[in-house]
C-alpha cells in the first residue's frame, strides 16, 4: 500500500484540488467532503475544470497541469454576464454543466469563489488575483468593472502601447505583485495581444495546511515517477481517510482533508506504476463524482511526496469581444 500510494500519486490532480467541500467539519471525527460532493455535476467549475485538464492533457509535452477552475470559470462568469451575441454563447457553452442547475451559474460561481476566498487561512494560504488585461480597446463600463470586481474579484487592467515584450513584462510584474515575490514559474507563454485584444489572467500561490500533518521527521527519499524517475523526499503518515479502489478501472481514490475542513486534497492513483495517460482518459466528471461518492472511512498508509510545484499555461479561447 505504501509504495503504491507513493508511486502513482497523481502531480496533475490540482484541478480537483480544494473547490469542493464547504460543509463544517472541524467537529465531526472524519473528513466530511464526501457529502457534498454530489453536486459535482452540478458545479461549473468542476466541469470545466475536468474538460479543460484532459485538453491540456492530451498535448503529450504537458508537465505540471496546474490551475484554478474557480479562478477560470469566474473570470469567464464576470465575462458571460456582460456580452452579449455569439461571445455570450460561447461563454455559456465553456461552463455548461452535465445536469441542469437550477441557479444561475454566475452565481454558484460567485458563492463559492467568496467561500474559497474566506477559507484562506484555515485550510490554506493563498495569494491570488484575476484581472483582465485590454490592449487599446474601447474603454469598458463602469458598471461591468464594478460588477465583475465585487462578485468575480476581477479587476480590470490596460495594456501599455509598447510591442509585444512590453505586455508580457506588464503581465509578468502584474503576476509578480499578486504573488508577493513567492517564486512563480516563469512566463514563458508567446501573447501576441493585437489593438482591441483582451486576455484574462488568474494568478495564485496556493499551500494546504494538513489536518494532520504529515510527519516531517519520518521523510526520505524515494523514487517516484513523474515523466520520468526521479528520486524525491516524501514524507509518511497512516491514519483514517476517505478511501475507495475502482477494481475494474484500478484506480485508488484518497482524500486528504485540510486544516479546518473547508477543502481537501484528493489523489487518484493508478494501482500499478504507470504514466498518467490511461488515468487522464478515464477521467470524466461522472466517474470522478462516483469515485467521491464510493470513498468510506478506511486506515490508510500514505506517502506524499513533499513538492512545490509551479506553471504557467497560456490558453487561446479566440478574440472574446465584450459588449460594452
Ligand atoms: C459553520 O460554522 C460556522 C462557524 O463555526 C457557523 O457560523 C456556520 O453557521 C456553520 N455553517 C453550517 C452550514 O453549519
Ligand atoms: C490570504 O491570507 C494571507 C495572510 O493572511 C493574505 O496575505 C492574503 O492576501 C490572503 N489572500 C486573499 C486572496 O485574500
Ligand atoms: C518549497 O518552497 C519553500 C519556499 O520557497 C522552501 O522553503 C521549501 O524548501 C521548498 N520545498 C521543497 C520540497 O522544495
Amino acid at each position: 500500500m505504501l509504495s503504491r500510494l507513493a508511486f502513482g500519486l497523481l502531480l496533475s490532480l490540482h484541478v480537483l484540488l480544494v473547490l469542493s467541500s464547504t460543509t463544517n467539519s472541524s467537529k465531526s471525527p472524519f473528513p466530511p467532503a464526501s457529502p457534498s460532493l454530489p453536486s459535482l455535476l452540478n458545479d461549473p467549475s468542476w466541469a470545466l475544470g475536468v474538460r479543460l485538464y484532459k485538453a491540456l492533457r492530451s498535448d503529450s509535452s504537458s508537465v505540471n497541469t496546474l490551475f484554478s477552475p474557480l479562478l477560470l470559470a469566474s473570470s469567464l462568469g464576470a465575462l458571460a454576464e456582460s456580452s452579449v451575441g455569439k461571445t455570450a454563447d460561447q461563454i455559456q457553452d465553456l461552463l455548461k454543466t452535465p445536469s441542469k442547475a437550477k441557479r444561475k451559474v454566475g452565481d454558484v460561481l460567485s458563492v463559492a469563489l467568496k467561500s474559497f476566498v474566506e477559507a484562506n487561512g484555515t485550510s490554506f494560504q493563498m495569494h491570488t488575483s484575476s484581472s483582465v488585461f485590454t490592449k487599446q480597446a474601447p474603454a469598458l463600463s463602469h458598471s461591468f468593472t464594478k460588477q465583475s470586481q465585487s462578485r468575480f474579484r476581477l479587476q480590470h487592467q490596460t495594456l501599455g502601447k509598447g510591442d509585444f515584450k512590453a505586455d508580457l513584462k506588464q503581465l509578468h510584474d502584474w503576476a509578480k505583485a499578486v504573488l508577493s515575490e513567492k517564486k512563480g514559474a516563469p512566463l514563458e507563454a508567446e501573447i501576441k495581444a493585437k489593438a482591441g485584444a483582451m486576455i484574462l489572467a488568474n494568478a495564485l500561490h496556493f499551500k494546504g495546511l494538513w489536518e494532520r500533518k504529515l510527519s516531517e521527521e519520518s521523510t526520505d527519499h524515494r523514487t517516484f515517477l513523474g515523466k520520468k524517475y526521479t528520486k524525491v523526499i516524501m514524507m509518511h503518515r497512516a491514519g483514517l481517510y476517505h478511501f475507495h479502489e475502482d477494481i475494474d478501472n484500478m484506480v485508488q481514490v484518497l482524500e486528504a482533508p485540510l486544516w479546518g475542513g473547508k477543502a481537501s486534497l484528493i489523489l487518484l492513483m493508478p494501482f500499478h506504476v504507470e504514466n498518467l495517460a490511461r488515468l487522464d482518459n478515464l477521467l470524466t466528471l461522472e466517474l470522478l463524482s462516483k469515485w467521491l461518492e464510493s470513498t468510506v472511512v478506511t486506515s490508510v498508509a500514505v506517502s506524499l511526496p513533499k513538492a512545490n510545484i509551479t506553471s504557467t499555461l497560456s490558453l487561446q479561447v479566440g478574440a472574446v469581444l465584450l459588449a460594452v
